[in-house]
């Protein structure tokens, strides 16, 4: 049976608006004919309440700290699963059998290479760059050598989109990473899985062998299905929105690298790594950061703390920080930082500011101890981020572009400037 909500406005009218209920019960109320119909709109800045799509990909409840994909919890894939399985499972809508995962596998290493032109984009970046800068920009231009893959044709060719996405999007970071220490670029190999592929392009030199780590790869495919989807995020509404018009796939990935960059979404995982080493430089007192945090006259922010949707730990920063002790004694890593992030969270959730506000850590506030026991420098860390996340944002632009309801973003306003004025001439003018 289905279930309305009445809305009576000021001026008397009064309208019948169906509420939706989602699989696990999360209920929606239908705007979508409000403004047809009351010439109402509704104002929501930040978009906290407003639900944009209906969505197969992602559930998660941020009361109970639940997140699954697919069906699937999150803990049970950074148990059993690889990044290449989750990668079919949020594209592919099920699990691959083992045919299927060896196929999608060999059609993302097939196109491991970018087109030799490419090579010198590089050269015009300065070896400052933020690597985030170039893979945005490079993704970009990755629109310039697919051009059958504009606009609504791309969805054609999902899987050999999403195959050269996943596998490019990895060539790009290392040699990103490579153009900023001044290395020779290292080209990829088949016969290596994705972890063991990205990690030789990142750290292998031509004059010695290269034998990637099996702790290591474990820990890198851990990250990349943590962070694999997230429903609608930031970037994944960039995506989502970008790709409403029909922009092509690479176009509009590169504005979701983009949107993650910001230190309040993706950019935060840097951000933290330099906020523990400061306290640690600082003597290690997180008591003077906490209070600071507290102030809002400080502008300070715990970074890594905190989410619009998490009202409950982060079960991403649970996993990660389970296996933060893990993975740095297998590597026989002591990262002084580990204990100063422990310290800190321990001191910020006995505070009522965070207790009333319900801020926890987030998964950014423990990835980067790992990035870092791994080798991956600071300024990469949010380039990790996006080739974890690129999955997730393929899947939301597919399920977008094959939804009948989609519509292109593009959200109303209030207007809040000047009435009518006439034009001054500038001779007028004070
Ligand atoms: N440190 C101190 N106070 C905080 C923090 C924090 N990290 N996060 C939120 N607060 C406070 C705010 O000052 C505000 O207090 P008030 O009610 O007294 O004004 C209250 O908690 C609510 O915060 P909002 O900014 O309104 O929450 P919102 O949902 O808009 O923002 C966000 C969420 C951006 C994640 C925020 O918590 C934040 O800035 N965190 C730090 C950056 C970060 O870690 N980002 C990564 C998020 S995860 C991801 O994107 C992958």
């Amino acid at each position: 049976m289905s279930e309305n909500a009445v809305l009576t406005l000021p001026d008397g009218q009064s309208i019948e608006l169906p509420v939706l209920t989602g699989s696990e019960n999360e209920k929606a109320i239908d705007i979508s004919k409000l403004r047809s119909q009351t010439k109402h709109i509704t104002l929501d800045p930040g978009y906290v309440n407003t639900g944009a799509c209906q969505s197969g990909i992602t559930f998660l409840d941020g009361e109970k700290g639940i997140l699954r994909y697919r069906g699937i919890p999150i803990e049970q894939l950074a148990e059993n699963s690889s990044f290449m399985e989750v990668s079919y499972l949020l594209i592919h809508e099920k699990l691959p059998n083992q045919k299927e995962l060896d196929d999608f596998h060999n059609e993302i290493n097939h196109h491991a290479l970018i087109h030799e032109d490419m090579r010198h984009f590089f050269e015009s970046f300065s070896s400052e760059a933020h690597p985030m800068a170039i893979l945005s920009a490079m993704v970009a231009s990755l629109s310039a050598y697919y051009s059958e893959a504009s606009g609504a044709a791309s969805l054609g060719d999902v899987k050999q989109n999403a195959a050269r996405l996943l596998s490019k999007i990895r060539t790009l970071a290392a040699f990103s990473f490579k153009k900023s220490i001044g290395q020779p670029f290292i080209y990829p190999r088949d016969s290596l899985s994705y972890c063991e592929n990205f990690l030789r392009m990142m750290f292998a030199v031509p004059a010695e062998e290269y034998e990637p780590d099996k702790d290591v790869v474990d820990a890198l495919n851990l990250l990349l299905i943590l962070h694999a989807d997230h429903e609608q995020n930031c970037s994944t509404s960039t995506v989502r929105g970008v790709g409403s018009s029909h922009a092509n796939v690479y176009a509009s990935v590169a504005a979701g690298i983009l949107a993650l960059w910001g230190p309040l979404h993706g950019g935060a995982n840097q951000q933290v790594i330099e906020m523990l080493e400061h306290i640690r430089a600082e003597g290690g007192d997180v008591n003077k950061f906490v209070e600071m945090a507290k102030d809002p006259k400080s502008g300070f922010r715990l970074m890594g703390f905190g989410h619009r949707v998490y009202k409950n730990y982060d079960p991403r920063a649970k996993v990660i920080k389970g296996a933060c002790d893990r993975v740095l004694a297998k590597l026989g890593v002591e990262d002084p930082i580990l204990d100063i992030a422990k310290q800190l969270e321990e001191r910020a959730l006995s505070e009522d500011y965070f207790k009333e506000r319900k801020l926890f850590p987030n998964v950014d506030f423990y990835s980067g101890i790992i990035y870092r026991a791994i080798g991956i420098p600071v300024n990469m860390f949010t380039v990790m981020f996006a080739l974890g996340r690129l999955p997730g944002w393929i899947a939301q632009w597919k399920e977008m572009m094959e939804d009948p309801k989609s519509r292109i973003a593009r959200p109303r306003q209030i207007y809040t400037g000047p009435i009518e004025t006439p034009y001054m001439p500038i001779e007028k003018r004070k």
